[in-house]
């Protein structure tokens, strides 16, 4: 096994990012026992110490349910360096707070641009070697800088080094995916275009941009969460098996999934955009952002030669939830009388807010026909799982796992499948806030039978 990171080094310590995430991982980790090593924060903002366990403490109180032992015993381990990215002393001062550890795990929570800045600053005090680093999506805004981010990278981190976060790859029903499918010889048979018509993920969230208009701006939604989270969600649900239980062996049959879906045409797409994003606080005022897209990929491979694969995702819809139904054909027979019924057999994996597996069937209508009615006949809900996804990355990155973390293969390819549709080429359309979206993309771009309303079945047993 990798040895052990000792020591944890996070960039952009005073951050939204570190206040969301981090520090609710961290006093995880500490929690159990997972992260007895020097932890430092480095950030430009003129704090202190004390002025960053105060904002660890807020952080817990708000995100991560505060544990006052815990909490203690991650400040008797905090450090905290202030400093200028550009600033040599910086770095000379990190390397002090180091004091013996010869494997840190450095953390990039700040923006691209300075990811150059901070390895070359850490490589001047000979920090790299036998070092680890994590870094924040975005990765890069298009094809072409991803690929240069890696290159950046790779001058300082061998590529086993570098663990890109998707904090969907880090989520336990995401990690079902794959489990159902390869456990359970049912779905294993017929996961495949003899018997799967489409498979749609819906990813609606029913608060806007909530104060973050000017990084959205930046993005929109097919970067956001499309280019990442559910193209490697997509990944799970149609990768082959993989050859082993290696992390590398589940990173090459993403990566391989992800070279083989096709890239997009503006046909594929339909982009929406709210009705008031454009008066959010840092929102330009003819700003052509998405904040809604629905998507239609196709997969070149014999297993789902011709079967949809759609996604819709956005802000201000209708619920948040996110959900992936896998339907199946209607089978041909002239015994059944279901043609009303349409394409009720189905597989529904709900992420959250609630974890669920369900499978939708047909059932005999009790009578003298043949006739039958639809229903759900398995649903199994799961406890949410009470390991966050940060906590469970900051783990396995400390331990040298980088199984859940996406390789420069697979974020190069997902970035070639957006690429064409990144720049505001395809029409925007206008949405009222609380609706399913522009009415284009359930007349233009739905999967047959519709999309799946995520509000439809009964979000708890
Ligand atoms: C982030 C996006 O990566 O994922 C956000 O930047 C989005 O816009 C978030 O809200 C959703 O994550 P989750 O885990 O709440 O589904």
């Amino acid at each position: 096994a990798a040895a052990r990171s000792d020591a944890f080094v996070f960039f952009g310590a005073t951050g939204d990012l570190a206040y969301k995430q981090i520090f609710p991982a961290l006093q995880s980790l500490v929690r159990r026992g997972h992260l007895d090593m020097p932890i430092i924060g480095v950030a430009k903002s003129g704090w202190n110490l004390d002025q960053l366990k105060a904002r660890a403490k807020d952080s817990l109180e708000k995100h991560g349910g505060l544990n006052q032992s815990a909490y203690d015993k991650l400040c008797s381990r905090l450090n905290y360096i202030d400093g200028d990215y550009a600033d040599p002393a910086t770095f000379s001062q990190i390397r002090q707070a180091l004091g013996s550890a010869q494997r840190p795990l450095y953390y990039l929570a700040i923006p691209p641009s300075l990811f150059a800045t901070v390895a070359e600053g850490l490589a001047k005090v000979d920090g790299v070697k036998n070092a680890r680093v994590i870094v924040e999506k975005p990765f890069g805004r298009n094809l072409a800088s991803a690929q240069e981010l890696n290159t950046t990278l790779r001058r300082f981190f061998p590529e086993e080094s570098i663990f890109r976060i998707d904090h969907y790859l880090g989520k336990e029903p995401v990690q079902n995916l794959i489990y159902f499918r390869f456990a359970n010889p049912v779905v294993e048979a017929s996961w495949d275009h003899k018997h799967i018509e489409s498979v749609q993920i819906t990813m609606a969230e029913h608060f806007g941009v909530a104060g973050r208009g000017k990084f959205y701006e930046e993005a929109g939604a097919i970067r956001d969460v499309v280019q990442n989270h559910m193209l490697q969600v997509i990944a799970c649900l149609a990768m082959e098996c993989p050859s082993g239980q290696s992390h590398e062996a589940h990173r090459d049959e993403r990566g391989r999934l992800l070279q083989a879906v096709r890239t997009l045409t503006p046909n594929d797409v339909i982009r929406g955009q709210f009705r008031g994003y454009r008066s959010e606080p840092g929102v330009a005022p003819n700003s052509e952002v998405e904040t809604f897209a629905a998507l239609r990929f196709t997969i070149d491979n014999d297993r789902w030669s011709g079967v949809p694969f759609f996604v819709r995702a956005g802000k201000c819809l209708p619920v948040t939830a996110t959900e992936a139904v896998v339907r199946y054909r209607r089978p041909e027979r002239p015994v059944l009388d279901d043609r009303d019924l349409g394409l009720a057999t189905y597989h529904r994996f709900r992420f959250s807010p609630e974890v669920v597996v369900a499978m939708g069937a047909k059932v005999k209508k009790p009578g003298e026909c043949m006739v039958g009615e639809p229903t759900e006949l398995i649903a199994h809900h799961q406890q949410p799982d009470e390991m966050q996804p940060y906590e469970r990355l900051l783990g396995d990155a400390a331990n040298g796992d980088g199984g859940l973390f996406a390789r420069a293969d697979s974020v190069e390819a997902a970035w070639r499948v957006v690429d064409p549709v990144l720049e505001n080429v395809t029409p925007l359309h206008e949405y009222e806030p609380n609706t399913w979206g522009p009415a284009e993309a359930v007349e233009r771009l739905a999967p047959e039978g519709g999309w799946h309303d995520p509000a439809a079945q009964e979000a708890s047993p």
